[in-house]
């Protein structure tokens, strides 16, 4: 075992035990609120508050990570020659996707959902925020920086999980403060690493748009499975 890194500091946790009642109104009104969250693909120009993206950054930044590495980094794009970068990498990859990296069963699964390799929102959304996902560390500690010694590396786990929730966290926070959003995939997403100049370390995990709906937006009419068929109680 090794003793290079110190055991934590361990503090009293402050916890605020609510009455049922409260629970109950507190958790559904949050399943509520996550319930009119939808996949938006048309924004508004409009710019969004560079101090709100901080904020929902610092919530997904607030997620759990496999040894508490933080294995994360959120990259938010507001620069218009960027956008258009990605938007022209993203396309070539997503047109080669469509047209032979997708199998038939994926794109018929995709059919309903109208989308194709055209990214437009790349652009037109104000912002991007593109997570990258640390597959090992530079640094012992949960701070590896892009300036950090890479000369060594330090084992990261559950990176694919951590990052995952971290994404989620941003998700939530993002329609909370009232943004649209939509976890766009890219693949492969290498050319996001290079645009945005990530160290060797940084696999870009995932890429959202964040803005605001365009006024004639449209949404897919789609269901969520109802709690009894996602939900086993033993
Ligand atoms: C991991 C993941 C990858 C996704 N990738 C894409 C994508 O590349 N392009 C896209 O238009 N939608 C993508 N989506 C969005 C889904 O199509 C969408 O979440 C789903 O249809 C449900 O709709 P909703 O988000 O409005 O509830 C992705 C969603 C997830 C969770």
């Amino acid at each position: 075992m090794s003793h290079e890194v110190p055991r934590y500091r361990f503090l009293p946790f402050a916890f605020e035990r609510r009455p049922e009642p409260e629970m109950r109104a507190r958790a559904k009104a949050f399943a509520d609120e996550l319930a009119l969250r939808r996949s938006v693909r048309a924004f508004r120009s409009d710019p969004v508050p560079e101090d709100v993206l901080d904020h929902c950054v610092r919530a997904a930044s607030s997620a759990p990570s496999g040894a508490n590495r933080q294995p994360w980094t959120f990259v938010v794009v507001t620069d218009v020659e960027k956008k258009r970068a990605i938007r022209r990498a993203a396309e070539e990859e997503e047109r080669r996707s469509y047209a032979e990296r997708m199998n038939d069963e994926w794109l018929t699964a995709l059919e309903p959902l109208g989308t194709n390799w055209e990214k437009p929102f790349l652009e037109t959304a104000p912002a991007l925020i593109v997570v990258f996902r640390h597959a090992y560390s530079c640094a012992p500690g949960p701070w590896s920086t892009s300036s950090a010694d890479h000369e060594r590396r330090f084992q990261n786990y559950y990176t694919q999980e951590s990052v995952g929730i971290a994404c989620g966290f941003l998700i939530a926070a993002l329609h909370h403060a009232g943004l649209a959003t939509l976890t766009h995939t890219p693949s492969p997403m290498g050319f996001l690493g290079r645009v945005l100049g990530r160290p060797e370390n940084e696999k870009a995990f995932l890429l959202l748009p964040v803005g605001y709906p365009a006024e004639d937006c449209t949404v897919p009419d789609i269901a969520r499975k109802p709690i009894e068929l996602v939900r086993v109680r033993v």
